[in-house]
This record gives structure tokens, C-alpha cells and sequence, in this order.
């Protein structure tokens, strides 16, 4: 008899979730691709604009992964810190990217970040916040490691807001995309949290919301592929 894992729970349990990001890190980036028809690559370009990094900066990219989203954030010639809590994410990242003199790889928890107030310039985090067990004290924390007047993104998952598309794209998420992952990915399980959790997140309006209630001002989003995913911003309030 097969065992399947309890997944309406495992986001909130750190640990597994850690755990099946580590299992994943050598072929994640490979699997996103394929799983996102190369939408990705277009998802990251548009969240380097949105974050606009400039060399001298220093520049928060949480849950950042095996560094994908970094990488770009990094060419500006910014001083960029790959923060995520996953030792497999941390050590694939520094495997690919540890050459790179503006980029570093540091083991941080969302929920309790090891940097002090006030010292990033910019903070982001791409497809990330979704995964964290806790939102809200995610977002206080990068609230509180941001300078005063500094920016925020949050580049993910979101609602497409074309309603027969929608129908359609709910049917990938749940039907089309763990088969393709069981035949791309050596971790399927992880690619079927990632379409349940996709259901359950919320809207771009509430996501919003619970930004702004954390504190953050001039809160604004914009659509990309139709709302399949949305980049939200907010700024700090100057002290
Ligand atoms: C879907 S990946 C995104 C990686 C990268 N930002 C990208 O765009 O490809 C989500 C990442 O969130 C990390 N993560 C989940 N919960 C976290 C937490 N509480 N603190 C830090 N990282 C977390 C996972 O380890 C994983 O690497």
C-alpha cells in the first residue's frame, strides 16, 4: 500500500517544505521551463525591471532558490543576497553561481531573517511567498530589513482574469501538470503542492491587501500573462 503525503498541510510544516525543495534543486530551474512553456524566463526579466537594482544598491532576493531570479538582479552590478531556507537550494545555487563576486548565498529563514534593520535597499521575492508558512511575519520581516523609502516585489502566482481562460488554466494546474511533472521531475509531489498551492493563494486584490495591512505604502500590482502571475510593490514609509 502506497502512503501519500498529506499535502493540504505540508505548507504548513517548514521543515517538509524545506525539505522537498531540497530534493528538487538540482533539476528545478529545467522543470520550471517546461512546466511554465518558457513563461518564466519573462516573469524574471519583468520582476528586474520592476525591482530596478543599481549598481551601489544592496538588494534582498528571498527565497531566492538555486539563484535564478539573483543572477539578473546581480548583472546591475547591485550587491545581491540570495537569502532561502533550503540548505539543497543554497548549495546548487553556490555550485552555479558561486563565481559571481556581487552575489551571495545566505541560509535565511523568511519567518526570521539573520539580517539587521533597515539594511537593504530593495527586497524581493519570486514565487517564494506562497511557499512561506507564515505570510504575514514574512512580510514584516522584509519589512523591517528594508531602509526607509525602499521597495518592495513580490513576483507570483496569481488569478488570470479572463474567465474562459481561467476554466482552462485551472484544468493544466490540476490535471495536466503533475503528469508532465511525474515525467520531467524525479520529485512530482513537489509539482503537484506547487498546483495546490497555486489554487489556494489569494487574488491580486487580497494579496495586496495583506501587503499594505504589514505595513507598506504606494501598494500597486500589475498583471502578466494574463494574471497568471502578478508583480505587486509597496515602499517603506520614510521614518
Ligand atoms: C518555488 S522556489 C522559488 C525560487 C526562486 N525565487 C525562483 O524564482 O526560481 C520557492 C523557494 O522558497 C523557499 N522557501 C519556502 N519557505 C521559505 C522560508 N520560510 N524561508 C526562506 N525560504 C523559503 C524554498 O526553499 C524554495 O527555494
Amino acid at each position: 500500500m502506497t502512503h501519500e503525503p498529506n499535502r493540504a498541510d505540508l505548507h504548513k510544516d517548514p521543515k517538509r517544505v524545506s525539505g522537498m525543495f531540497d530534493e528538487v534543486a538540482a533539476g528545478y530551474d529545467r522543470t520550471n521551463d517546461i512546466l511554465s512553456l518558457g513563461q518564466d524566463r519573462l516573469w524574471r526579466v519583468a520582476t528586474r525591471n520592476a525591482v530596478a537594482p543599481k549598481a551601489g544598491e544592496r538588494i534582498l532576493d528571498l527565497a531566492a532558490g538555486t539563484g535564478a531570479s539573483s543572477v539578473a538582479l546581480a548583472s546591475s552590478g547591485a550587491e545581491v543576497v540570495a537569502g532561502d531556507f533550503s540548505p539543497g537550494m543554497i548549495a546548487e545555487g553556490r555550485r552555479r553561481h558561486g563565481r559571481i563576486p556581487n552575489l551571495s548565498f545566505v541560509e535565511a529563514d523568511a519567518t526570521n531573517l539573520p539580517f539587521a534593520d533597515d539594511e537593504f535597499d530593495a527586497v524581493t521575492i519570486s514565487f517564494g511567498l506562497r511557499n512561506v508558512n507564515d505570510v504575514d511575519a514574512a512580510l514584516d520581516e522584509l519589512l523591517r530589513v528594508t531602509k526607509p523609502g525602499g521597495r518592495l516585489v513580490v513576483c507570483e502566482f496569481s488569478r488570470p482574469t479572463f474567465k474562459p481562460f481561467r476554466a482552462v488554466y485551472q484544468n493544466y494546474l490540476m490535471r495536466a501538470l503533475p503528469p508532465v511533472a511525474r515525467a520531467v521531475s524525479k520529485e512530482p509531489d513537489a509539482y503537484v503542492y506547487l498546483a495546490e498551492s497555486i489554487r489556494e493563494w489569494p487574488d491580486q486584490r487580497a494579496l495586496g491587501l495583506l501587503i499594505k495591512h504589514a505595513g507598506w505604502t504606494h501598494v500597486a500590482y500589475r498583471n502578466l500573462s494574463g494574471g497568471i502571475v502578478a508583480l505587486h510593490r509597496g515602499t517603506k514609509p520614510e521614518a
